[in-house]
């Protein structure tokens, strides 16, 4: 009995129960339990979507004849898939997106018991004679794609949506691009849980009725494949988990000093030598196909070929455009071995990039928007190795690596592309970069600021709070004496491990005026991978990289500007983590489930 009356004290308390990650915009619910099944009447922009098992399988609308054949007939697990190219509709965005969510609530969910009393008597009855049940869900979006994959820059497109589920079980999804749907659908598979009786679906907030858009457009996640080889389906599983997220970069930090994954069939020896094996290398069909299933989640890839320092990998195929690679000791070079940086004052190094960028760039612009082309941790020593520099003076280095920068992001713009660059060149060098570069912040302190003092525009990747490979301890090896000692017990360089907590607790904002916030476009979380790897990066990564995903999302404040609460959050985000268990992901608990299962959402409030 006290239980129950708990229950019912908290499902008044705001969104305690109402597990939408990330949080919406505006968003009200209630109480009233609705069923889903394979029956749900489909339509989009009018049409009847013919959908596995339909009571009226006799689809009306002969222009989706073709996906009568894949969605009518086949059973829903068969995932639909756009056609390959890079030319896609907005129909087939939303068709795949369709079955992906319906595969979401019927194959991968779960019984919530984990977030309920134990011995509580929470689940509604299966065997109700009157339950209701969702009849429909009608899809519209107002503004059709230009049959190019979505590569928007930052602002250009429109992701909001409303969602409306009313008492009777009509579900509606507005919203001005297929983007914007595909969002919504995400927030419509998070209403449903599955029953413990194993063959029933049920959501207990209806109705519900959402307004959601972004508050920020650059929501994204950088994940180094140089210091750890992933195979492609592991970046797809990457893409998926983000879009789950509504998150929407995946920044490819593809080569490094580490190793050449890449393959640039102009110059095949780059991969063949610089990569760590034979098959560890992306095909240009490999990129494409990243590429291509980023797009249809509405996730653009972004590419980085880090230079002209962590381009020591070059050595093994044209060594004679690399400095330093190897030197020792490597903290004289660079920050991590094996070091090696482009030779500064070389055409033969203009030549080879000429070459690169030509056979890279125009492979990624029908997809992408943006090109990463590096620039942090740049050490001057190296130069001093250079025979056409031999200095490591300031001076003498900044006009030789402006006219490097202005040469690339010539290239990239040239291509359609925008360029982006790690802070280190605007910050540290002071180079002069077009108002259209995007700078990528890590350092922290005031560094967002700086930067946009400078009218640059600026996502965030402050590595005190969103580098989530940090505090797992070092990577090098210590021996006996002096660098055992000096180094014991062997700390990594940007610990403690950045909790959820800290992650969710940075706004990319903070203490900017209005125009300067103006220029702040969102962040990526960063995953480096000389400590993980494709077995172990799920957990490592999963749910905290989400804690930014609805900073970025949601916005740090909520409407009336209170900063948003981690207790709120919590019962949110390991509802969430359940989810994502369930569609596949190895991600870590954030509690214990005494925490979760106690119906005082303050039950483990450390309180003062
Ligand atoms: C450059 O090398 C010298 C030794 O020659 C070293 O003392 C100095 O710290 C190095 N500079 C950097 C930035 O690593
Ligand atoms: C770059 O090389 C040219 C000759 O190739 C030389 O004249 C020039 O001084 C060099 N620049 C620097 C900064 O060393
Ligand atoms: C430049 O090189 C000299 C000589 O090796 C070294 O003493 C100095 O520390 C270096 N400067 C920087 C900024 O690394
Ligand atoms: C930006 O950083 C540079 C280098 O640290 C510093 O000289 C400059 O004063 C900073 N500018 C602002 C506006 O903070
Ligand atoms: C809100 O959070 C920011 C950090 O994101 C912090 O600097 C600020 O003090 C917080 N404001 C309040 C009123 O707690």
């Amino acid at each position: 009995m006290l239980t129950r009356l708990l229950v019912g004290a908290v499902a008044l308390l705001p969104s305690s129960v109402h597990a939408i990650w990330p949080i919406p915009k505006e968003f009200t619910s209630g109480d009233n339990v609705l069923y889903i099944d394979q029956t749900v009447e489909i339509t989009y922009n009018g049409a009847s979507v013919c959908w596995i098992s339909s009571p009226n399988p006799s689809c009306p609308d002969r222009e989706f004849v073709d996906s009568e054949i894949l969605m009518g007939q086949l059973p829903y697990t068969y995932g639909y898939a756009p056609p390959p190219g890079p030319k896609c509709k907005d129909k087939d965005i939303v068709q795949a997106a369709v079955s992906r969510a319906f595969e979401a609530i019927f194959q991968h969910n779960f019984v919530p018991w984990k977030l309920r009393p134990a011995h509580g008597d929470w689940e509604p009855d299966v065997y109700a004679k009157d339950k209701g049940r969702v009849e429909s869900l009608t899809i519209t979006h107002t503004v059709n794609d230009d049959e190019t994959c979505y590569k928007p820059l930052a602002g250009e497109l429109d992701e909001s949506y409303t969602f409306e589920l009313t008492k009777n079980g009509a579900a509606t999804i507005e919203a001005q691009t297929s983007v914007g749907v595909l969002r919504a659908l995400e927030t419509f598979i998070q209403l449903f849980y599955q029953h413990s009786s194993g063959t029933s679906w049920y959501t207990e907030i209806a109705p519900v009725s959402i307004k959601d858009e972004p508050e920020y457009p650059h929501r994204g996640l950088l994940l180094d494949v140089s210091r750890s080889w992933y195979p492609v389906e592991d970046i797809l599983h990457m893409i998926d988990t983000l879009s789950w997220n509504k998150m929407n970069r995946i920044h490819i930090h593809m080569t490094d000093s580490q190793s050449w994954p890449l393959e640039i069939p102009a110059m095949p020896k780059l991969a063949e030598k610089g990569s760590y094996g034979k098959g560890m290398t992306y095909s240009p069909a490999d990129l494409a196909h990243i590429q291509e299933y980023a797009s249809h989640r509405g996730v653009q890839v972004i590419v980085e070929i880090d230079m002209p320092g962590h381009i020591g990998s070059v050595h093994h195929s044209y060594p004679d455009l690399i400095v330093a690679y190897n030197e020792k000791p490597y903290h004289w070079w660079c920050a991590q071995p094996p070091c090696g940086a482009f030779k500064m004052n070389s055409s033969a190094v203009y030549d080879f990039l000429e070459t690169l960028f030509d056979d890279l760039l125009p492979r990624l612009a029908p997809y992408s928007s943006y090109f990463h082309t590096g620039g942090d941790e740049l050490n001057r020593n190296d130069s001093m190795l250079d025979e056409g520099v031999r200095s490591n003076d300031t001076d003498v280095l900044r006009p030789l690596l402006q006219k490097f920068l202005d040469v690339n992001h010539g290239r990239v713009r040239k291509a359609g592309l925008t360029p982006m660059v790690w802070e280190e060149m605007a910050i540290e060098w002071e180079q002069n970069l077009g108002k259209d570069v995007v700078v990528q912040s890590w350092l922290g302190g005031d560094a967002v600021k700086n930067i946009t003092s400078k009218g640059y525009k600026v996502i965030d990747s402050n590595y005190h709070f969103w580098y989530l490979d940090c505090g797992r301890g070092a990577w090098l090896d210590f021996e006996n004496g002096a660098a055992y000692n000096t180094f014991y017990p062997f700390n990594d360089w940007c610990g403690p491990t950045h909790s959820w907590q800290a992650g969710y607790s940075h706004d990319p904002r903070a203490g900017l005026g209005e125009e300067q916030a103006k220029l702040v476009l969102g962040g990526e979380v960063a995953v480096w991978s000389e400590t993980i790897d494709p077995l172990t990066v799920d957990t490592i990564v999963w749910p905290r990289a989400g804690a930014a995903g609805e900073v970025l999302w949601s916005g740090r404040q909520d409407a009336s500007g209170t900063n948003r609460s981690l207790v709120d959050a919590a019962a949110r985000l390991a509802e969430m983590r359940e989810r994502l268990v369930a569609r596949g992901v190895r991600a870590a608990h954030i509690t214990e489930l005494w925490c979760l299962q106690d119906p005082d959402p303050l039950a483990c409030q450390h309180a003062l």
